[in-house]
């Protein structure tokens, strides 16, 4: 095998998981799911706890005031890395899948009774679910975009399917299925002849493609923070000015109001007016320290290490027989099944060898229904992974494929 060095890790030493995993003899291939974190970022939140927690924009001592500041920070580091034009543009959310179910409810008022609301046959559950509710609390046609057999939402389809009626158009920077890298700059531009309004679900694409909004110019984008090495429980919503001040506000309580009265209330606008009740203060510090973790990296580096890991599998896995691809894979993520094999069956004897996968249709039921697929094996990728990972892996499936044969 060739170029060796670029599929050994210099990050993985910074991921203690890493460390105990291969104490274990596991092998992780799950980051799409969600991802491992390095020591600033478990270092962060330890500190947080132990130096002491405080509520922020409340209270004036000092330990609430330095906590509001190093919140507000992160606002500024999560503006500056998707280069949104100010923090107030920044909304901490839990999730992607609560940012998009925010803008489900936060944009219902302000959209008209006709007309249509266009995602892509490829879209994960959270962002084809809210927008499914919302057609039909609105009577709008939901419209799906079809995929190409390479898992890229079709282009001239589109220019056809996105029309004067349609309001709004919701869809992902990278497939969760196919990994493949959607063309989402076209697909704005084309909403944006037709004004609609136009969200891009980047939970998987921020943490393998540098993101700018303003260059992509969309309306609204959401991410998460634990597949970008950060904690769970918090999320993100970044949208332009004056969308944001069309939304109606969905989720009240402390903080985001500014009068109140017991029949009526006043509320902030973005970002505080949507971050009702107590934010996930730790997690959001944790982010913060993914962010200065990544940014320290050299992410050039990081998605050819990637990209090679990924060659790597592709060769190997074509080589087998039965294995099917889904799509063509742009970046650290493989969807495939072997014909014959339950992936099911395929997926338990891949876990009895340690190999952390996930086999299902991955939150995207109706994509593996049009396929007419029951589900695929998914391997998903990171900067920790290295060829080690890999040939464990491959050994494991061969010995599997040998028994189910
Ligand atoms: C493409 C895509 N969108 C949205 C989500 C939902 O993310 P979360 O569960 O963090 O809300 C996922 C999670 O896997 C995803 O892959």
């Amino acid at each position: 095998m060739k170029n060796t060095d670029s599929l050994n890790s210099p990050w993985r030493k910074d991921f203690p998981a890493l460390q105990n995993f291969a104490k274990q003899n596991m092998v992780w291939l799950d980051s799409a799911a969600t991802s491992q974190k390095p020591y600033p970022v478990i270092e962060t939140i330890t500190d947080y706890y132990q130096q002491g927690s405080a509520n922020i924009h409340r209270a004036q001592y000092p330990l609430a005031q330095k906590i509001t500041n190093d919140f507000e920070q992160v606002r500024h580091k999560v503006a500056q890395l998707i280069n949104a034009p100010t923090d107030e543009q920044i909304i901490f959310t839990r999730s992607t899948t609560e940012s998009i179910n925010l803008l489900a409810y936060g944009l219902e008022a302000n959209l008209p009774n006709t007309g249509n609301i266009v995602i892509s046959g490829l879209e994960h559950h959270a962002n084809l679910l809210p927008w499914q509710r919302l057609a039909q609390r609105k009577g709008l046609e939901l419209v799906i975009l079809p995929f190409t057999a390479d898992g890229i939402i079709d282009l001239p389809a589109a220019q056809v399917m996105i029309n004067k009626r349609t309001r709004l158009l919701a869809v992902s920077q990278m497939s969760n299925v196919f990994g493949t890298l959607q063309p989402i700059k076209q697909l704005i531009q084309i909403a944006k002849q037709q004004g609609a309004i136009t969200v891009i679900d980047g939970a998987q694409g921020i943490v393998h493609q540098p993101t700018d909004v303003q260059t992509l110019d969309c309306d609204f984008y959401a991410f998460s923070g634990h597949k970008f090495y950060a904690p769970e429980g918090v999320g993100i919503l970044y949208g332009k000015t004056e969308q944001l001040a069309k939304l109606q506000h969905w989720q009240l309580g402390g903080e985001m109001v500014q009068t109140a009265t017991y029949h009526s209330a006043n509320f902030y606008p973005a970002p505080l007016g949507f971050e009702a009740g107590t934010a996930a203060i730790g997690s959001v510090l944790g982010l913060g320290a993914a962010i200065d973790y990544l940014n320290a990296q050299d992410r050039a580096a990081i998605a050819n290490h990637e990209k090679t890991l990924l060659t790597y599998l592709m060769r190997e896995l074509t080589q087998r027989e039965g294995v099917c691809i889904l799509g063509q894979p742009d970046q650290s993520l493989i969807s495939f099944y072997i014909k014959g094999i339950h992936p099911a069956d395929l997926s338990q004897l891949l876990t009895e060898q340690n190999i952390a996968i996930r086999a299902g249709q991955h939150c995207c039921m109706p994509l593996y229904n049009s396929l007419g697929l029951s589900g695929s094996i998914r391997i998903s990728l990171a900067l920790y992974n290295n060829q080690h990972d890999l040939q464990q892996f491959l050994s494991a499936l061969d010995k599997a494929i040998e028994l189910l044969a």
